[in-house]
């Protein structure tokens, strides 16, 4: 697909995002968090929800947990601008509550549209939530262990309706790293599977 195919197609999701009302958290939220990225991005890093800042930025991971996953990517020498990173959500469940499984379903056709014109290698799946979903949705078994017994390992799937190979890679949230040293120590050894898995992702370009 070329640029300007895949710019459409992403700007016509943004913009059934920006009116969709199939679940009720549209009616709380200020902004949609429709994705943000690299249209060419070699790998996605796909999230929870939108909480208060990314709600009124519109912008994915723009508040403590962004600043922990912008931490780790430099730490790997990966630039945020090169990546795709989108949610679960796209719109902020009230006081951060969990997403429901109604509001799941609802949304995340949206998401594997992205997924589809964006075409990456690598699928970095952010905590239980996009972990759990992403994973059964490409027909992994255990897909709903906990992310302590699926973090740092390699995934490979194909997309049954366009064929595009993945290899997903679950991760603790960056928020955990937040309040916890242990954890981003962890993140940060996680990250550097992501970083050889990439260089290896464009080694066979
Ligand atoms: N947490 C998420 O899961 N996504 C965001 O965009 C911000 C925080």
């Amino acid at each position: 697909m070329d640029q300007d195919q895949k710019y459409n197609l992403l700007l016509a999701i943004k913009e059934t995002v920006v009116s969709c009302q199939k679940c009720g958290l549209y009616k709380t939220r200020i902004l949609p968090v429709v994705g943000q990225g690299n249209h060419n991005a070699q790998i996605m890093f796909i999230g929870e929800a939108p909480g208060a800042n990314e709600d009124k930025t519109g912008v994915p991971f723009c508040g403590r947990a962004g600043e922990i996953l912008n931490l780790l990517l430099t730490s790997v020498g990966i630039k945020r601008e090169d990546v795709y990173i989108a949610n679960i959500l796209k719109d902020r469940p009230p006081a951060n509550r969990k997403p429901a499984t109604e509001e799941i379903t609802a949304c995340t056709a949206y998401l594997l549209r992205q997924i589809a014109i964006i075409e990456p290698k690598i699928i970095a799946t952010l905590g239980n939530y996009a972990t759990h979903f992403i994973l059964e949705k490409f027909g992994v078994p255990d897909s709903q262990l906990g992310i302590s017994r699926l973090r740092g390992k390699k995934f490979p799937v194909q997309d049954p309706t366009t064929q595009n190979p993945y290899i997903i890679i679950p991760l603790y949230h960056p928020a955990v790293a937040v309040y916890n040293s242990r954890s981003l120590d962890e993140l940060k050894s996680d990250f550097k599977i992501i970083g050889e898995q990439l260089k290896s992702a464009g080694d066979n370009l």
